[in-house]
């Protein structure tokens, strides 16, 4: 249950047959949800970014990290447990000096690493899909107090489920292009489980948002939460 990297793998080995990853143009926003252009942008990890150290877990394609690195100045290292995707994000993004792309699970990242990040995030990357009570102590040591943990996951309530009752994870499925599905494990919390969580490895939950997406009916898609470090 800790490394889930065959559906992840999976979906990245259909999405690079599928075309050449070619150098790509700088994203000019941050997306936290499902639906491009709403909610907030990088301003939910701090006003100003220039120079600060940024660290993504479950970057995938390296997107928001193009983004935070050329049109924030930040420098943003973005791990991500399938290797497949972090030469992905190379191609995309590799020519931009401050953005470095790991390979490796980001609990073992978190662990190896001796750094100290301005911030750390996730947009429907590793938190969710990682025990959270081993995660988030992790993400904890490499925060000085007061830094910003943000994350986004798939709404607990999205398509009219209810939140996990218990600290479990939940059998959820993957869909690959092809429409295959693979199982994979989900930590589905609501806001007040993930504030407790949160409080036990040392942070304070600053705001939780859910966002809508009219092409998925009524019910929230997305689930965005802030913390600080105590
Ligand atoms: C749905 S994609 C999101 C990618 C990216 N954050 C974005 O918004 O485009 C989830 C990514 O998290 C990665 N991932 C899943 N579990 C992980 C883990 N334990 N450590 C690091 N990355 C992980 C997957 O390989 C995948 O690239």
């Amino acid at each position: 249950m800790l490394a889930q990297a065959s559906p992840c793998h999976a979906h990245a080995l259909q999405r690079t047959a599928a075309g050449l990853a070619e150098p790509l143009s700088v994203p000019a926003r941050m997306e936290w949800t499902t639906r491009p252009g709403q909610g907030p942008g990088a301003e939910i990890l701090g006003r100003d970014l220039r120079g600060k150290r940024l660290l993504e877990l479950g970057c995938g394609p390296g997107h928001n990290a193009a983004h935070l690195a050329t049109r924030h100045g930040a420098h943003v290292t973005g791990v991500d447990l399938v290797g497949l995707q972090v030469r992905r994000a190379r191609s995309h993004y590799g020519r931009l000096n401050t953005l470095t792309f790991v390979a490796g699970h980001a609990l073992h990242y978190l662990h190896a690493t001796d750094d100290q990040f301005d911030a750390i995030y996730s947009v429907f990357g590793a938190i969710g899909l990682v025990a959270p009570e081993l995660l988030l102590p992790a993400i904890a040591q490499r925060l000085a107090p007061g830094r910003v943990l943000a994350f986004s996951i798939p709404h607990p309530q999205r398509g009219g489920r209810s939140p996990s009752g218990d600290d479990r994870p939940r059998r959820d499925h993957v869909t690959l292009p092809d429409r295959t599905r693979l199982p994979i494990a989900r930590w589905e919390f609501s806001t007040d489980r993930w504030e407790r969580h949160l409080s036990q490895a040392g942070f304070w939950l600053t705001s939780a948002q859910e966002f809508r997406d009219p092409r998925m009916g009524h019910w929230p898609t997305t689930l965005l939460i802030r913390a600080r470090k105590l």
